[in-house]
């Protein structure tokens, strides 16, 4: 399995497989911010707006490979904030049904992190639907519960759902 970053230009042949594994997760009840029915347009749209976002460097999109497959991604958001310059936001990490357990999202958050140190960014947030396998993910690889608030988001079948908040302070 192989990590890419992204650019603007090497995201556009990706942008059909991006769409597939974004139809993937919600399909399967991830709470990523979009809810269902979800068409190829509107995923299509979402990463088109990525590739205009990673034009600046304060976006950071990974992406593993597995067999030349697209099994995974994850993304990096640095705050534009005067007083967050150390910070940033880990977001939209998701991987195919087909390539879970095998520990790729293990091994996209470590090389996110590491791209997040490069940029003097220490202080990691991120927040998930409270009981998702991504919460026991975030906590073995060290981050720590902030908080949580109730009926934050919708889930996939439109009920609300309390979402975690989360933090890691990389050393
Ligand atoms: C969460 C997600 C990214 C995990 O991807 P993955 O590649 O299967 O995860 P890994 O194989 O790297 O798992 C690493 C650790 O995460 C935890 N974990 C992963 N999937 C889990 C599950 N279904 N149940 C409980 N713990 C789980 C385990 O601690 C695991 O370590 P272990 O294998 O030693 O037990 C994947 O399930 C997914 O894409 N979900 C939908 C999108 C989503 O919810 N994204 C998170 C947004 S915050």
């Amino acid at each position: 399995m192989k990590i890419h970053r992204l650019t603007s230009q090497t995201i556009l042949p990706e942008l059909p497989k991006l769409s597939a594994l974004l139809q993937d997760a919600v399909t399967h009840g991830a709470s990523v911010g979009f809810l269902l029915p979800l068409s190829n347009k509107e995923t299509l749209a979402y990463w088109q707006d990525v590739a205009k976002a990673i034009e600046d460097p304060s976006r950071i999109l990974l992406i593993a490979k597995a067999d030349d497959e697209l099994a995974g991604t994850v993304q990096l958001d640095m705050s534009a904030r005067a007083n967050g310059s150390h910070r940033a936001e880990v977001a939209k990490l998701m991987v195919h049904t087909s390539f879970r357990k095998q520990g790729i999202a293990q091994t996209l958050i470590n090389a996110i992190e590491v791209e997040a140190r490069s940029a003097g960014r220490t202080t990691l947030i991120l927040d998930m639907r409270e009981g998702d396998p991504s919460e026991a993910l975030y906590t073995k690889l060290g981050y720590v519960r902030a908080g949580v608030i109730p009926e934050y988001a919708k889930s996939t079948d439109g009920k609300l759902h309390s979402t975690v908040f989360m933090y890691k302070l990389l050393k």
